[in-house]
């Protein structure tokens, strides 16, 4: 026959087991949504997810037409979406963002639907690498130095009658049509339909 003390002591091993459970699987789930932030560190380029600031937005609102009916946007690496909703918010009909963050994209389709610009905007998961830029008349990047030389090639095969704005960091090669602000908050606008290298490469 049980005593009080043994079924004392069933139910609190029963608890323990179950705050384990709990615990375990609270940090599981931690662990898995911090890989997806962390994961860019093991890339070859690293890419973090920083997002921009109210400056950096402005200044690339800046170079944006306001009726942009016809117009494609994509922001590479498109973060928390708040590139692509400002851009879509400015008017501009068909913005849409690349990131490889699952979290990151589906965090931006909620935002786009919050802000009332969902239909205008579209975020793809997918490797920019492997993202065809084909498609654009405008390319958003807020990027890393490291990784400003291959998407420059990248961008004069794929688009090389497209606009592109560069936040941070400019492209290496090409030489701007114009740029505003100062240190982190530069903004560089680049016309590749002009093809205006500022040295005489050969891509
Ligand atoms: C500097 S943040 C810029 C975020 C956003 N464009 C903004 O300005 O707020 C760069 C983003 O690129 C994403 N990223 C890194 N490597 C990537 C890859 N190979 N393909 C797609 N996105 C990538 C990161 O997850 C991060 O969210």
């Amino acid at each position: 026959m049980a005593t009080q003390t043994d079924t004392t002591k069933k139910s609190m091993s029963s608890g323990a087991k179950a705050l384990i459970a709990t615990t375990g699987g609270i940090g599981l789930g931690i662990s898995i949504i911090c890989a997806a932030f962390v994961a860019p560190a093991f890339r070859r380029i690293c890419l973090p997810y920083v997002p921009a600031t109210a400056e950096q937005i402005k200044n690339v609102l800046h170079f944006l037409p306001r009726n942009g009916n016809q117009v494609r946007l994509l922001d590479i690496g498109s973060g928390d979406g708040r590139i692509v909703i400002a851009t879509a918010q400015q008017g501009i009909k068909c913005s849409h963002g690349v990131e490889l963050n699952p979290w990151l994209v589906w965090y931006s389709r909620f935002a786009a639907l919050k802000c009332g610009v969902y239909p205008n905007t579209r975020f793809f998961c997918k490797d920019l690498w492997r993202f065809n830029l084909k498609p654009y008349d405008y390319l958003v990047i807020f990027g890393v130095e490291q990784m400003m030389d291959q998407l420059e090639n990248k961008l004069i095969l794929e688009a090389p009658h497209s606009k592109v704005i560069a936040c941070r960091f400019p492209l290496p090669n090409l030489k701007p049509v114009k740029s505003i602000d100062a240190g982190v908050n530069t903004v560089w606008f680049y016309n590749l339909s002009e093809n205006n290298t500022s040295s005489s490469r050969q891509i």
